[in-house]
């Protein structure tokens, strides 16, 4: 069931399960349905934070045509699409998010003055179309009610247009040229009041999420693949409460925790093991959480995992220390590592001290045993503002306003042979979202728990405070 077949039935390809529409359908389909009175809404509350950004971008590029596009469905097979995802850079220029029309565009004409902007989208097609009744991708009878351009217009405050009055043209700047990709990119270093208000708000569903994930665990226990129980969990959390997950859930227990990107989650739940938990919510504005606790299945760590969890906090504490106005992002970094590298040299694991350890040529060898970075932006993406250049981003200084994690961790893989024997497996991160403000950082989950005894008392608890 997918497109129009009343005319073209015969020749269609595929046939194997489409009726035709008897004459008697196509005479009365479009009509007997009830008029439907518009009332427009008033605008969006991001809809005046999405002009401010318009006309940043209007003001960098004078005399150029841009057309910023929203990205078309994909297919995941045959007539199955994959849910639509509009592009970052055409949300956060236009305020639309989950209810983004596929195909739109938003395009800034230049004038004397700037730009003229209009958006660009397939407006519904009334019922006296094909479309409404026989496209199974765009036609309101099978994908419920769409927007017209008149409430589009009311609702995000921009021109309107449909999409057949657009027309491409070989002068258009669009997001395949890199100068204006780095500038949508480097445009959401520093987040609005707006931006922050829903990254708060994907943190908090997050934090019941991972609620959900301490009552779960006796459940997850119990059953062969307990990590997709986890996963399962917070799935539902970020359905009910938000658009969903900002990225796959990672639910990684025992040494799986050691695997970075472990989202296979198809491992048991052991108990006396740690399960390491790296999940977000997407609200509906597409602005993301991005979280890691690591838990242990029995309630309580031992001596070892405590011993670990402890170094890894230490070095979370530090990276944040570290963290204010005006000091580089790097320095985030740095603050971390410095940690890591002077505990696991105490540890004995390094060959070098962890002084030479941390020389910037010669060292790296406790980065065996943490990989990647402390830190990224975060927003719209999870990664946000992946194209800034290096000087904006990991060379760039701290400004109030900037969302970011911070998220060392400590991995001794199963098989590592440089490391005793009672660390092979244990894997810990601690992932918490924090924004910079003029008085310092604001760690925005700090109420879900990160100390030992905390997450002790919250897994006996079976919620936070
Ligand atoms: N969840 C991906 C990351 O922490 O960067
Ligand atoms: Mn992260
Ligand atoms: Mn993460």
């Amino acid at each position: 069931m997918s497109t129009a077949e009343n005319e073209t039935i015969e020749e269609a390809p595929v046939t194997n399960r489409k009726q035709p529409f008897p004459r008697g359908f196509l005479e009365t389909i479009s009509t007997g349905w009830a008029d439907r009175p518009e009332s427009l809404p008033a605008a969006r509350p991001q809809a005046a934070f999405a002009a401010a950004r318009r006309a940043k971008v209007s003001a960098a590029f004078p005399g150029k045509r841009l057309v910023i596009e929203a990205g078309s469905l994909k297919q995941r097979s045959n007539d199955t699409d994959y849910p639509f995802r509009t592009h970052s850079a055409f949300a956060h220029l236009t305020g639309w998010a989950t209810d983004t029309e596929p195909d739109s565009v938003l395009v800034f004409e230049p004038t004397d003055a700037g730009h003229d902007i209009t958006l660009y989208f397939r407006e519904r097609a009334d019922r006296t179309t094909t479309e409404f009744y026989a496209d199974a991708t765009v036609g309101e009878f099978w994908i419920g009610p769409r927007p017209s351009l008149a409430g589009v217009s009311a609702d995000l405050a921009v021109a309107t247009d449909h999409l057949a009055a657009f027309a491409a043209s070989d002068e258009d700047v669009t997001l395949a040229d890199a100068e204006l990709e780095r500038f949508v990119s480097e445009l959401r270093l520093v987040k609005d009041e707006y931006e922050i208000a829903e990254i708060r708000r994907a943190v908090e569903i997050t934090a019941r999420g991972f609620d959900d994930i301490i009552r779960a665990l006796p459940d997850a226990a119990t059953h062969a693949r307990g990590e997709r129980v986890v996963e399962g969990v917070f799935h539902r959390r970020a359905r009910e409460d938000g658009n969903g997950e900002g990225y796959d859930t990672i639910s990684a227990s025992g040494p799986h925790a050691c695997y970075l990107h472990w989202t296979r989650n198809d491992g048991a739940v052991i108990p006396g093991d740690l399960i390491l938990v790296d999940a977000g919510v997407e609200a509906d504005s597409l602005y993301t959480a991005d979280i890691t606790r690591t838990l242990p299945v029995s309630g309580t760590f031992s001596d070892v995992q405590r011993r670990v969890y402890e170094t890894v906090l230490e070095a979370a504490d530090a990276a944040f220390a570290a963290a204010r106005p005006g000091v580089k992002f790097r320095e985030v970094h740095e603050a971390a590592m410095t940690v890591i590298a002077k505990r696991t040299a105490e540890w004995g694991l390094l060959p070098v001290t962890a002084e030479e350890a941390l020389d910037a040529d010669a060292g790296g060898q406790h980065r065996r045993y943490m990989v990647h970075g402390t830190s990224h932006h975060l927003g719209i993406d999870v990664h946000d503002c992946a194209q800034a250049r290096r000087e904006m981003y990991y060379d760039g200084v701290l400004e109030p306003g900037m969302v970011f994690t911070i998220e060392p961790g400590l991995y001794f893989q199963i098989d590592d042979l440089t490391v005793p024997e009672e660390l092979r497996g244990i894997g810990v991160r601690i992932e918490d979202d924090i924004v910079m403000t003029a008085d310092g950082p604001v760690n925005l989950s700090a109420d879900i728990p990160r100390t030992v005894s905390d997450i002790e008392a919250w897994i006996a608890r079976g919620l936070r405070v």
